[in-house]
């Protein structure tokens, strides 16, 4: 797959946006600015709703709720849903936060003082059904028992209104001081970290999530909701025109796995516990990848007649076949491409219903060139299909451009500005 110049710069978080967004972020989160670029721009008021139905680590939901603006996201990967969850919870009394967590601390350390229990005094590991889905070499073994010590005292001694910050922590530790992960922006494994001082890290992490919590606790009452669900499937999650914005950012058609990038604080904190549950979990996500193929998926059949998919995937299967690529993986290229955009048709349909007449969409893409280095114009397809379901085109906007590392071609990141038309129109097909 392609590589890019700079978009991991290019999504650091000012230090002024760090509250509660750098509690658990993806590496690829858009930034907090561009939400409010487009909030300003649809003249998002207090008492509107805005949608992000691909809410990964909720930078929408959190910078709507930062500027008294009523939220609901919608995400299927369990961590991602967690973090929007947590994210979006500021009711928690921070002093009480922080008191619990001490007293977690304090149980996982003297486990650890101790030293690894049981006849054989085995530093404790994973069962094999969930190790078998970590790529090789994640996590060193003196952290994971750590990591595990930790992760059980909070189970032991875990009270409900405090768990999600706390596992949270937790995430973020386990990625960015316990494991030998690298993110480039794909998930890589670096030299071996032989150990590390888990349990400080972990309440290092609580006391500043408390610490924002005492920032923000005049808002808390502003509503949010995260919904684990599928974004193709939102007529009968939300109300009817009960939507007033969208602003949001689907996967790309990059290849890219998101539940890869997640998988080891997925896999610790048990929200995937062996292969099948991998599986499931993919098959309600957006086709991006041809890891997340399967034989029943349908969405493709929704753009089989559109002429520039077409032409894309007929372009990937020509070169495919010059250059004599035969791989099961390969092979998949043009059915994925045209199972992703089924996908956002899809998506955009079951939206329709629910949004207000006249509200207005923002959809963060990005152009493609991963399949055999065909170009795939990835803003210019979503807003002619979303033309073709009724949806008004006001404008694609570049965010910015990035340089695909195999052919320096120049790929465009791009906002598509899409309006449902205030006139009453029937449900295009599908929406119902
Ligand atoms: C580009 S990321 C969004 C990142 C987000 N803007 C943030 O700030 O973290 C796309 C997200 O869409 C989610 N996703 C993919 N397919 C989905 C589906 N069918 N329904 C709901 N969420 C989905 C992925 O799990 C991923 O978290």
């Amino acid at each position: 797959m392609d590589a890019y110049a700079a978009p991991v710069a290019a999504n650091r978080l000012r230090p002024s946006d760090r509250r509660v967004h750098d509690w658990y972020r993806f590496v690829l989160a858009f930034p907090p600015h561009l939400v409010r670029t487009y909030l300003e721009r649809f003249g998002v008021a207090r008492g509107q709703l805005v949608l992000d139905p691909f809410c990964g680590t909720g930078t929408t939901l959190v910078e709507c709720r930062k500027r008294g603006i009523a939220s609901a996201g919608v995400e299927r990967n369990p961590i991602a849903a967690l973090a929007s969850a947590a994210k979006l919870n500021w009711s928690v009394d921070p002093r009480a936060l922080v008191a619990h967590a001490r007293a977690v601390a304090t149980a996982a350390a003297a486990e650890l003082a101790a030293g690894p229990g049981g006849p054989e005094r085995q530093l404790r590991a994973l069962p094999a059904p969930a190790a078998a889905l970590l790529l090789k070499g994640s996590i060193s073994p003196r952290p994971l028992h750590q990591v595990l010590v930790l992760r059980d005292a909070l189970e032991r001694h875990g009270r409900a209104e405090f768990h999600d910050h706390e596992r949270l922590a937790l995430a973020h530790v386990i990625v960015h001081e316990a494991s030998n992960l690298r993110f480039g922006p794909e998930v890589g494994v670096g030299p071996p970290r032989a150990d590390a001082a888990v349990v400080d890290a972990w309440m290092r992490k609580v006391r500043a999530i408390a610490a924002d919590l005492r920032h923000l606790a005049d808002r808390a009452a502003i509503p949010a909701t995260v919904y684990r669900a599928d974004a193709r499937e939102l007529a009968r999650l939300l109300a009817p025109a009960s939507v007033d914005a969208v602003i949001t950012s689907p996967p790309y058609p990059n290849e890219k796995d998101y539940t890869r990038t997640t998988r080891l604080e997925s896999v610790i904190l048990g929200l995937i516990n062996d292969r099948s549950e991998l599986r499931a979990l993919k098959q309600e996500l957006l086709r991006s990848n041809t890891r997340s193929v399967y034989r029943l998926d349908r969405d493709d059949t929704l753009v089989a007649d559109h002429p520039e998919i077409r032409r894309i995937t007929a372009a990937i299967e020509q070169r495919r076949l010059a250059l004599g690529k035969t791989s099961g993986f390969e092979r998949m290229y043009a059915r994925v491409t045209r199972l992703y955009f089924g996908g956002l048709v899809r998506h955009l349909a079951s939206l329709w219903r629910v949004l207000r007449p006249g509200a207005r969409l923002a959809y963060v893409v990005g152009d493609q060139a991963s399949y055999l280095q065909v170009m795939i114009r990835t803003g210019a397809i979503l807003a002619d299909l979303a033309r073709r379901i009724g949806y008004e085109v006001e404008a694609i906007d570049l965010f910015r451009t990035r340089t695909a590392t195999a052919t320096r071609a120049a790929l465009r990141e791009e906002v598509v500005v899409l309006r449902r038309p205030p006139s009453a129109r029937p449900s295009p097909a599908g929406a119902d």
